[in-house]
């Protein structure tokens, strides 16, 4: 009991460290930001780091980006490194920088004025316990999903020293973040990773090489719904997948961070959110290993759950839908589907 509040005081912190990661995003396809300097990257002096951030703050909130002081924190803090941040991190550090370092930091943060999102900046970001390299367009991964890890962990992986042998496909692996995450926890699990865009694949690829995961990972650079052929025969105890789920009205809404830079097919779920999912769970039964322990596991959008229920209740799939679990801002967010 203890311990379970002790997990949850630690992830709303490291949901408040993490920044909110502006909601769900989308890129434009920029591969390398080049932004107009502003005058202040060309006529750089040395300066003074406290002034030079307490300049880059002010100047984002007056222009109305989010999270203006994480934001320069962590452009300062990952380019400095945390050695010369010092211990009470930049804020409080009044040391003199290079000319050099100023236009650096100048044209980082001139990034963000441009709301480009922190991650692609820092071209990195934590999840769980991994920092995994990021890359504009590929999806950044949310922290609600690190609870969707938990859900999985605790309904297929008892005993890790007890020989499970857990296997898995991820649907739309992004980044890496949930089947890395499964991996470097638990080391007798092994999954298969599809994603439809490449360099989602390869960002995917380049942290398994990091977290030491690829002999038990494969992936697979394909759409859902031309992947039965590339798996044959295969079947697992879970698919698990967080897909584009946003209803396409919605799209409107994103901040800018998300509209901007964040690849639409990572976000966008067709007129009711629903389009890759519905993919997903057609295909699931051909893929699961025979018994009701063998599931499915979405994070989905809060309209979601009902509507999902509804449509497997219609459907003859050979599919039971089995319990829908909140996240921690208490809104119904993953389901839990399982064989007949
Ligand atoms: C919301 S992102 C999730 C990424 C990662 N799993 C995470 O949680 O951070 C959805 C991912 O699904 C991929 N995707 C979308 N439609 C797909 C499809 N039809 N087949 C395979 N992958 C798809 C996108 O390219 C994107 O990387």
């Amino acid at each position: 009991m203890l311990a379970s509040t002790v997990l949850k005081a630690l992830r709303v912190h490291h949901h408040l460290r993490s920044t909110n990661t502006y909601i769900r995003s989308q890129n434009c396809g920029l591969g390398a930001f080049s932004f107009s300097p502003g005058v202040d990257v060309q006529n750089v002096q040395s300066q003074n780091l406290k002034f030079l951030t307490d300049k880059w703050i002010h100047r984002l909130k007056r222009e109305s980006v989010p999270e203006a002081e994480l934001s320069v924190k962590f452009i300062t803090e990952h380019f400095l490194g945390r050695e010369r941040a010092g211990v009470y991190g930049v804020k409080e550090n009044s040391q003199n920088l290079t000319r050099e370092e100023v236009k650096k930091i100048n044209e980082l943060c001139h990034q963000r004025l441009h709301r480009v999102p922190v991650q692609y900046i820092i071209g990195e970001w934590e999840f769980r316990h991994l920092t995994l390299a990021m890359k504009p367009p590929v999806f950044i991964p949310r922290p609600e999903t690190e609870e969707l890890i938990d859900l999985v962990a605790e309904h297929h992986v008892q005993d890790e020293t007890g020989g499970d042998s857990f296997s898995f496909l991820e649907i739309g692996c992004g980044s890496g973040a949930i089947c890395l995450s499964l991996l470097t926890e638990f080391s007798k699990t092994t999954c298969v990773a599809i994603d439809k865009n490449k360099a989602a694949v390869n960002l995917t690829r380049n942290n398994a090489n990091r977290c030491n995961v690829s002999d038990r990972i494969e992936l697979l650079h394909a759409d859902l719904q031309s992947v039965l052929p590339l798996l044959g025969s295969r079947k697992f105890d879970a698919i698990i997948s967080n897909p584009p789920y946003i209803p396409a009205k919605d799209m409107a809404l994103l901040q800018p961070e998300i509209s901007r830079y964040e690849d639409e097919h990572a976000l966008c779920g067709g007129p009711d959110g629903l389009d890759v999912i519905r993919d997903i769970l057609r295909i699931s039964p051909v893929l699961l290993k025979p018994g009701r322990r063998s599931s499915v596991w979405l994070e989905v959008d809060i309209s979601h759950p009902k509507l999902i229920d509804e449509w497997i209740s219609g459907n003859e799939l050979g599919l039971n839908y089995s319990a829908t679990f909140n996240d921690f801002t208490r809104r119904p967010r993953f389901c839990h589907i399982t064989r007949k």
